[in-house]
């Protein structure tokens, strides 16, 4: 849970961008269709999907071009794809629509609100690709990866679930594995590029300007000291 009554940090830059009137119209029809609430009570992944399926919480999908791609990968789980902005929660309703996929639903708010509509230790995965890098020293209490969300991204994840970030920035890349080796519940590291994971709209611009993207993928494990240990991968 985050600090009750208190707002989480906030990780991103509000953008004012307004819609075509065309994007308007089709995002006011889809969004009561494919987006969940930001708060309220304990999600209900089976009635929000219809099934029971392992369940992945992507945060910060922009435009969703990876989201969706991967969604029609992974037939068999289901994905909460998180944005705060407008224009990119708009086009991926679009999207979910014309690839007629049916295991995505959309969070149109702060997914650091709505995390604590997820149940603990119930989600197969968290994805972080490409998060807001707040390069400023002053500004970094603000990234994605602080100690105290990946600590709350654990413990919603099921044991064995995944944690995977994604970044092009070094300095972020080295503070998020540094906070991830530190967990005690958490085994993994840098890992090579994984041909599964779609090249993002971020990572393209960030290849064409010469950076090179990091993976990171953890997995949750038995906290050393209780039990017997467990293989990462
Ligand atoms: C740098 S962009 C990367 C987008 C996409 N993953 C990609 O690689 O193309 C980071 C995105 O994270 C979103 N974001 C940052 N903090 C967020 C939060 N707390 N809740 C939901 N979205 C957030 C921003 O609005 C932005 O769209």
């Amino acid at each position: 849970m985050a600090d009750v009554g208190r707002p989480p940090v906030r990780t991103f830059k509000p953008r004012r961008r307004p819609l075509t009137t065309e994007r308007a119209a089709s995002m006011e029809r889809l969004e009561p269709v494919w987006c969940v609430d930001e708060v309220g009570p304990t999600l209900d992944p089976v009635a929000v999907f219809g099934r029971a399926a392992p369940l992945i919480v992507d945060i910060g999908i922009g435009f969703g071009d990876t989201l969706t791609t991967m969604a029609a990968a992974e037939p068999d789980h289901d994905l909460i794809g998180c944005d705060v902005h407008t224009p990119g929660i708009a086009s991926t309703l679009a999207r979910i629509e014309s690839m007629g996929l049916t295991n995505v639903r959309l969070l149109h708010g702060d997914a650091l609100v709505f995390l604590d509509r997820v149940a603990p230790s119930s989600l197969a995965g968290i994805r972080v690709y490409f998060p807001d890098p707040w390069p400023k020293a002053r500004h970094r209490h603000r990234r994605m990866a602080s100690e105290a969300n990946v600590d709350r991204f654990v413990g919603l994840l099921a044991d064995g679930g995944t944690l995977h970030i994604a970044t092009d920035i070094d300095d972020y890349a080295a503070q998020a594995q540094r906070v991830c080796d530190a967990h005690p519940a958490l085994a993994g590291g840098v890992v090579d590029r994984p041909d599964w994971r779609p090249e993002t709209r971020y990572e393209r611009k960030g290849l064409a300007a010469g950076r090179t993207p990091i993976d990171l993928l953890y997995r949750k494990v038995e906290p050393a000291g209780h039990g017997v240990g467990t293989a990462p991968f």
